[in-house]
């Protein structure tokens, strides 16, 4: 669906961005801007702020950010297409039919007709629970412990044991067979037909973030095999990308979250007051899940069952957290299987006490590692020692290390002296003495250097919107070629062309993005926060130094890039380092712009 440049345009305009956010933010107005508690994390005081002047939003907590459009793509969890349609129709704009492919029309109905029936079929499942039919089901999650409120607000239902009963209901319903087996509702075969995927279960509607219906887990009522039946993937459900109990825990205003392993885990600690308490979908833990994570949280918990097999799921998920940013805790829940049981034996307060005593991630891979080994053999115990010394290696900051190496020693009685000696071997042996002395390794410098670079033109970039005389200064020494990141590169040009046509819009570079990454990178880079800084003077003095610092990186970038026999590339890196030379010696004076 392409829809001209135009008429993207016009519903943007007709839509202001904070009569929109307002319907689902409370906004209050401060100075320039607008700000209200962030819909895409969880905070207690207002980080997300809303520009009028920009038509902007953008969270200062979390990151998100982005214009009207990816608003309501991230809050409702829609499509371009989907938040172009709903903010036209608000402001009665009607959208040419032909601009929609018939493909993505077809793609996006099928969406929003695969959630409606699910709708419908949680629904059915959660009346039949009701019924005569559905008592023992009833029953079944009484006689676990599960109270009414608990069934109602995890929507808990019952498919009967008829096995085409939601199929006969659906098609009296109107539904069309090839919708149903979309949906992931229904099995198909040659002898039997179509026919319910669900029979004779207790059933658990799987939310996504906005409380749509995505799929369902079934469980057998008793020891039948396979214990839980899931949905398939279906065009609405990607179980790498959704946690089960997130739609809830979302709003528990917490600043962690407790991963565990299953529905009931969830449901349990959930009736046990831990709102904050959500579940991966019978796969392991994926990055994409982390991410979504990373969203609502700063910290997890691993909740997951006390055997072998929740230990291996632990070790598995701890580096897939911790690559998104996360800090990681391990409760252990011993002598318990998992949290389901521990809280029907040793209550919410006990509970508690176990989230308290976590132990960090490091230390439990340290505790795992233990264990296979023999404390009792000298040659044993020193190899588990030499592994300690390689895992310390992994922390790059020297305090951060130390103060690991005086925990692991302490723990372990090695002695601090004698890890210390141990690790500083270790990373001898794998070249890195210098590594260790001075934490941060060549790479890390270099990568300091490029953070820098980046910082430098995101800056460079927001106060070219802030300020339009700004503009006029420094286009005469910086092109939009100057910016070495291929993204500020795309949005420098066209802001230089804005500024050329005499309207400046970040809002609508934001539309020519289409991937949320970078729409998200693009908002985030009209607002960088700009150094606070006291007087004019110093105001001027930071500006230069930007303009110095991003030219420098582009004239180093294109030298080392060039064809040093084109004339043309050459005689540009001449004439930017006489721009350099004269931006040196500039004494820029804000007052007189
Ligand atoms: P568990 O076996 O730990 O189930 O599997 P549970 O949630 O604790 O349920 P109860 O207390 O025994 O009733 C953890 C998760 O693994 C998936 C489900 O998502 C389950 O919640 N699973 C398990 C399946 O998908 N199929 C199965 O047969 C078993
Ligand atoms: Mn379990």
């Amino acid at each position: 669906m392409y829809y001209s440049e135009d008429l993207v345009e016009e519903v943007r305009l007709k839509n202001d961005i904070i009569d929109v956010i307002s319907a689902y933010v409370k906004l209050q107005r401060k100075g320039s801007s607008h700000f209200g508690l962030c819909p895409f994390h969880n905070e207690k005081s207002p980080s997300f702020s809303v520009s009028p002047s920009k038509q902007m939003y953008y969270c200062f907590g979390c990151g998100a950010g982005g214009n009207v459009f990816t608003f309501i793509m991230e809050y409702e969890n829609y499509s371009f297409p989907e938040a172009l349609k709903v903010l036209a129709d608000r402001a009665g704009v009607t959208l040419p039919e032909v601009e929609y492919s018939q493909e993505a029309r077809q793609q996006a109905d099928l969406r929003s007709a695969i959630l409606e029936l699910n709708k419908k079929a949680a629904k059915y499942y959660y009346y039949q629970l009701r019924t005569e039919a559905g008592k023992q089901a009833y029953h079944y999650l009484t006689d676990r412990g599960l109270s009414e409120e608990t069934i109602k607000k995890f929507g808990l239902g019952f498919s009967n044991k008829y096995s085409n009963d939601l199929y006969q209901y659906m098609k009296k319903e109107g539904y069309s067979d090839e919708l149903l087996k979309q949906s992931g509702l229904m099995n198909v075969d040659e002898k039997r037909g179509m026919y319910d995927k669900f029979w004779n279960r207790v059933m658990f509607p799987i939310m996504d973030v906005n409380h749509r219906v995505i799929g369902f887990g079934g469980r057998v009522m008793g020891d039948g095999k396979p214990k839980y039946l899931n949905s398939p993937e279906t065009k609405v459900f990607d179980k790498s990308r959704n946690l089960y109990g997130l739609n809830i825990a979302r709003t528990s205003r917490k600043e962690s979250l407790l991963i565990c392993e299953g529905y009931m885990d969830v449901i349990a600690l959930h009736q046990a007051g831990f709102h904050h308490a959500v579940a991966s979908l019978g796969t392991a833990l994926t990055t994409q899940q982390a991410s979504l994570v990373k969203r609502y949280a700063k910290e997890v918990y691993l909740v997951y069952d006390s055997d072998e097999a929740g230990r291996k799921a632990a070790l598995r998920a701890i580096p897939i957290l911790k690559a998104s940013g996360l800090s990681v805790k391990v409760i252990n829940m011993k002598p318990y299987k998992d949290p389901d049981e521990f809280i029907k034996n040793l209550g919410a307060q006990e509970f508690e006490k176990r989230i308290d005593d976590a132990t960090g991630s490091f230390m439990y891979e340290i505790e795992v590692l233990e264990k296979s080994y023999d404390m009792n053999d000298p040659e044993s115990k020193t190899k588990f020692h030499n592994e300690i010394a390689v895992k310390l290696l992994e922390f790059t900051e020297d305090l951060e290390r130390a103060n690991y190496i005086e925990a692991v020693a302490d723990k372990y009685h090695i002695g601090f002296d004698n890890l210390r000696k141990l690790v500083n071997n270790m990373a001898m042996k794998s070249g890195g003495i210098k590594e260790y002395v001075k934490p941060k390794s060549g790479l890390n410098r270099k990568k300091d250097k490029e953070d820098g670079m980046i910082m430098s033109q995101k800056l460079l970039l927001t106060w070219l919107i802030e300020n339009e005389k700004l503009f006029q200064f420094i286009k005469k020494y910086i092109t939009a070629d100057d910016f070495t990141e291929e993204i500020f590169q795309k949005v420098a040009s066209m802001l230089f062309t804005q500024y050329d046509e005499g309207m400046v819009n970040p809002a609508k570079i934001i539309n020519y993005f289409t991937d949320p990454e970078e729409q998200r990178e693009v908002a985030a880079l009209f607002n960088a926060s700009i150094p606070p800084v006291d007087t004019q003077e110093e105001r001027e003095k930071a500006i230069k130094e930007t303009m110095i610092r991003v030219k420098e990186n582009s004239i180093e970038h294109r030298s080392a890039h060039m064809d040093v026999t084109d004339i043309t590339q050459l005689q540009q890196v001449i004439m930017s380092k006489r721009h350099l030379q004269d931006l040196r010696n500039l004494k820029i004076s804000l007052d007189s712009l």
